[in-house]
């Protein structure tokens, strides 16, 4: 039976590293707070006339690269994104015009910090039904724009970037499976709640109980990955690699030691990226691919929880 499998990744980040010290000069707060709360050191952030398509393609353009395909080779591009360039067209067709692909399906997907593994899930299954033989799926990400930046409990935490990965059809196990969830009744736990078509009553930044996102994000992914190991028919010693949703070095740890993992079999880079949102996945994984550390044939559990509240899994023989 056909398998998804991932032919090629890249990723992006603005050149610009904007520092807990930095912001300690604009509100209160401190490197020791943020590093002991949340594990960030730093966090990088697009200029003001760079925009999340910008991210996108040059992530794009590294994953088709390093997966020896064109552009033109592309037959579905979906990009995860909560900040897009435009209300329409999608962040998609924009990148779609940039990298020259004419007439694929393109669409975006929102589903905040868990989008990249919602998109991955979807090209997986267009594939597996053998309607598509390659897509290209990315995660890219503006959080700055939504970020009140005097607003401590939040602006800490949130960064810019882009990642990005092909996936072919191909004989030999690729993506294993995926799982995803999402319970709205969580809708105000984590919002900008300002819209287009509700216009709302804020400026349009993010609000978050942290908190209460905190609690849930544990209990929630505990429960993911033992739905994930059930549905193989795996133990927790079959994983080589985790790579998760990079918000807090505290929820990343707690599912590490859920799996009975060691800190050296996560890939992680909250440290230096902060919490790019749907980026946050495929920028990590990128990164332990291009230093060596994920190697051909090693499972890597992708797992990621955010605003809607939404979660999901993705497992994968790389
Ligand atoms: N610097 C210094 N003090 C701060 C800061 C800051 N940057 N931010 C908040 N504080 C203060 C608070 O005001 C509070 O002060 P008080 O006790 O005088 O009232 C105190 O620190 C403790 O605040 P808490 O919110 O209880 O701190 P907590 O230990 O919960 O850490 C954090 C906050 C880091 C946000 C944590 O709750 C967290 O990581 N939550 C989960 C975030 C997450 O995973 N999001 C995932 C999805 S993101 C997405 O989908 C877009």
């Amino acid at each position: 039976m056909t398998s998804a499998r991932i032919l090629g990744t890249g990723s992006f980040l603005p050149r610009r590293v904007v520092t807990n010290a930095e912001l300690a000069l604009t509100v209160d707060t401190s490197d020791e707070w943020i590093v002991s709360r949340t594990g960030i050191r730093e966090r990088r952030v697009a200029a003001p006339d760079e925009t999340t398509c910008d991210l996108a393609e040059r992530a794009a353009r590294q994953a088709l690269d390093a997966a020896g395909c064109l552009a033109s080779d592309i037959d579905l591009l979906i990009v995860a994104t909560t900040t897009p360039d435009r209300v329409f067209p999608s962040t998609a067709c924009l990148l779609q015009e940039r990298l020259g692909i004419h007439g694929s399906a393109a669409f975006d997907v929102q589903a905040v910090c868990t989008g990249f593994v919602y998109a991955l899930a979807i090209a997986e299954k267009f594939i597996r039904t053998g309607g598509t033989k390659r897509a290209l799926v990315v995660g890219a990400e503006t959080m700055s724009r939504i970020v009140d930046w005097n607003d401590r409990s939040t602006s800490v935490l949130f960064g810019d970037g882009a990642g990005a990965v092909v996936v072919g059809a191909s004989d030999e196990p690729g993506i294993l499976s995926s799982h995803l969830h999402a319970d709205g009744a969580y809708k105000d736990l984590l919002t900008v709640s300002t819209g287009v078509s509700d216009r709302g009553a804020g400026p349009g930044h993010i609000t978050m109980r942290g908190n209460e996102v905190f609690r849930m994000a544990v209990t929630t992914l505990d429960a993911l990955v033992g739905e994930t190991l059930a549905a193989n028919d795996l133990k927790q010693t079959d994983i080589r690699w985790l790579v998760p949703h990079q918000a807090n070095i505290r929820i990343i740890a707690a599912t590490a030691k859920r799996l009975g993992m060691t800190m050296d079999q996560v890939i992680v880079t909250v440290d230096r990226h902060g919490n790019t949102s749907a980026a946050s996945i495929p920028l990590a994984f990128d990164t332990g691919v291009r230093d060596g550390r994920i190697r051909r044939g090693d499972v890597v559990l992708m797992e990621a929880f955010g605003g809607g509240l939404t979660w999901g899994s993705v497992l994968l023989r790389y």
